[in-house]
């Protein structure tokens, strides 16, 4: 089932000094199963966005179709346990969410909410634990002992543990090393391809090109463009005018190209640039 914005608006503090439009007319469709990435400028609308994914906002105006649910303005805050079941969000340093006295009962935690028994919800949180990358030997430890890496991981493997269909990430890696990055994305890729849809939040240009299929453009809460990485990052004036930066392999490509070495221009990753340089190596080699 895919997922339907109609019109959404959202407006913080209405009819107040305060009041702020932060979602201005949003409307798009995703398809399920796919990998989509937000991105726009800092105060954009991403994280309201996100939080209208599972129903923490609620429109202003308009309406979200969304794992079989409906919501608007007027829907309760009644009934939406399985909405939560089926649309989890991580926000952004999630870890400052732990809680529990033990590793492995913070995950079990969400399993434990939507009813899964004390014998499930252990054994999947032994299953997150090792998914997210940490040694069985974390779990009879406190959260609070762990390195801030570890406890993001944690954190992430509460979430991941009911299994939503539709898991939604607001910038997951922010502070990460690089190793610990490439494996969570790996697992969020892998989440996806299992039949999961999910969606994240980045400003990292690099994480869209290498794992997204589909991409969001948010500009002062309105919908700047809604199309492919390979569309969104052909456009090269499109993109320097809103401000927008490049994959690393695009800016990379495009050196080549000053220097006279013609390749193709957009290669979005590193893996897909290298690549098309040994290519045209071995084809220079070969004449
Ligand atoms: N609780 C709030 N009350 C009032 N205004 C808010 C609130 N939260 C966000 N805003 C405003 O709404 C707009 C969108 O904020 P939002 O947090 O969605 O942006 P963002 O794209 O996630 O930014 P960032 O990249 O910095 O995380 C901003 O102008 C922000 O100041
Ligand atoms: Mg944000």
């Amino acid at each position: 089932m895919s997922i339907k914005f109609e019109k959404v608006d959202y407006i913080y503090s209405p009819k107040t000094p305060f009041e702020k439009k932060a979602l201005n007319n949003i409307s798009f469709e995703l398809k399920e199963h796919s990998f989509v990435a937000i991105i726009g400028h800092t105060g954009s609308g991403k994280s309201t966005l996100m939080q209208h994914f599972n129903a923490l906002l609620k429109p202003s105006a308009g309406q979200i179709k969304i794992a079989g649910f409906t919501l608007n303005a007027q829907t309760s805050n009644k009934n939406l346990k399985r909405l939560r079941e089926k649309v989890s969000l991580v926000f952004q340093f999630p870890e400052a969410q732990l809680f529990e006295s033990t590793v492995l009962k913070d995950i079990e935690y969400g399993p434990k909410n939507f009813g899964y028994s004390e014998v499930e919800a252990n054994e999947l949180a032994k299953k997150w634990l090792k998914k997210v990358g940490l040694p069985s030997s974390v779990g009879d430890r406190s959260p609070f002992d762990l390195s801030g890496g570890q406890m993001r991981r944690v954190a992430i493997a509460g979430v991941m543990a009911y299994e939503p269909d539709i898991l939604c990430l607001d910038e997951p890696a922010a502070g990460l090393d690089p190793q610990g990055k490439r494996e969570m994305f790996a697992l969020f890729k892998q989440y996806q391809k299992e039949g999961h849809t999910v969606i994240l939040v980045t400003h990292n240009m690099d994480d869209v090109a290498e794992y997204a299929d589909d991409v969001l453009v948010l500009e002062k809460g309105k919908l700047l463009k809604h199309a492919t990485p390979e569309d969104i990052f052909s456009d090269a004036q499109w993109l320097s005018e809103h401000h927008l930066a490049m994959p690393t392999a695009n800016l990379f490509a495009e050196k080549l190209v000053e220097n006279d070495l013609s390749i193709d221009v957009n290669p979005l990753t590193i893996d897909k640039l290298a690549n098309e340089i040994e290519e045209k190596l071995v084809k220079e080699n070969n004449e």
